[in-house]
């Protein structure tokens, strides 16, 4: 047994949204911690380039492509690692989608739906699934990737805000009563990162500079210092360690 906490060797992961931002960040350190990595997003090329990547560096990585808000995908996916390697130990729900940036009040029903969809009815199913392959193989660690705007809603972002909120009370419920099959569930709840998703912001210098402003570290995050948490939520470091969401935002929830 490895005296390395952190130590993945072995282990089967996948990652959702894995193909650009926090969730390459985090497929990339799960690989560099031995873990073989199903790099996951909706476009193939994208998932394979950085899959790729990762073997021309000696780590283990394969794409697969899947549209969490599409059960069919869901389903593919999952009979596929079934078939190819017969467990999962480690699923990090990560991709989401922000698909409206307005008020609340004129929120219109597919932007709602797509929300909903993704971010919701796809996590848990991810997580359904991925249950079930961890309950019969008597554990696993699943991670969910929510975001401070679950603590308190972002400015016309209202339904996307909600969708994370609902993602720290699935962390909590999946946590309960799978806990008792092994399975350690976890959340990552990141503040404002660089990324393409938050990169509205990042090209409004001055709504920039406001955030900025009120994070106490006076900087926004890197993708690869969300991996980290992430990395501790699906080793032994964390064995003990269930229901927990975990901010990591430089201080601005304080
Ligand atoms: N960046 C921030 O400031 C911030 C703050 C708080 C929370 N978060 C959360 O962090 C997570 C990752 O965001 P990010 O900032 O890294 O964004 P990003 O750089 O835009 O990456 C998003 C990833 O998700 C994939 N994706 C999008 N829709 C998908 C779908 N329906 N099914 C499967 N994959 C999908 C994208 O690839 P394809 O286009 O190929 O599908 C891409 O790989 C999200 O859960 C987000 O809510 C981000």
């Amino acid at each position: 047994m490895s005296t390395n906490l952190f130590d993945l060797t072995g282990k089967i992961a996948l990652v959702t949204g894995a193909s650009r931002g926090i969730g390459e960040a985090i497929a990339t350190l799960l690989a560099e911690q031995g873990a073989h990595v199903i790099v996951s997003s909706r476009k193939l090329d994208d998932c394979e380039a950085v899959a790729a990547s990762l073997r021309a560096n000696g780590k283990s990585a394969e794409a697969f492509a899947c549209h969490v808000g599409r059960m069919d995908d869901i389903a593919a996916i999952f009979a596929h690692i079934r078939e190819r390697h017969g467990r999962l130990d480690i699923l990090v729900n990560n991709a989401a989608a922000n698909p409206y940036f307005g008020h609340i009040l004129d929120t219109d029903l597919a932007s709602y739906n797509k929300t909903v969809e993704v971010n919701v009815r796809g996590y848990f199913f991810m997580s359904a699934e991925a249950g079930k392959m961890m309950k019969a193989q008597g554990g696993g660690a699943i991670v969910n990737t929510a975001s401070v705007n679950a603590l308190q809603p972002g400015d016309m972002q209202g339904i996307y805000s909600i969708t994370k909120a609902a993602v720290v009370n699935m962390t909590k419920a999946f946590a309960k009563e799978c806990g008792p099959f092994g399975i350690r569930v976890n959340a990552l709840l990141p503040g404002l990162t660089k990324t393409k998703f938050a990169g509205a912001l990042f090209e409004n210098k001055a709504l920039y500079d406001r955030w900025i402003n009120e994070i106490p570290l006076r900087r926004h995050g890197e993708p690869r210092e969300m991996a980290g948490t992430v990395l501790y939520l699906v080793s032994d470091a964390s064995s003990y360690t269930n229901g927990e969401c975990i901010v990591v935002d430089g201080g601005l929830t304080i």
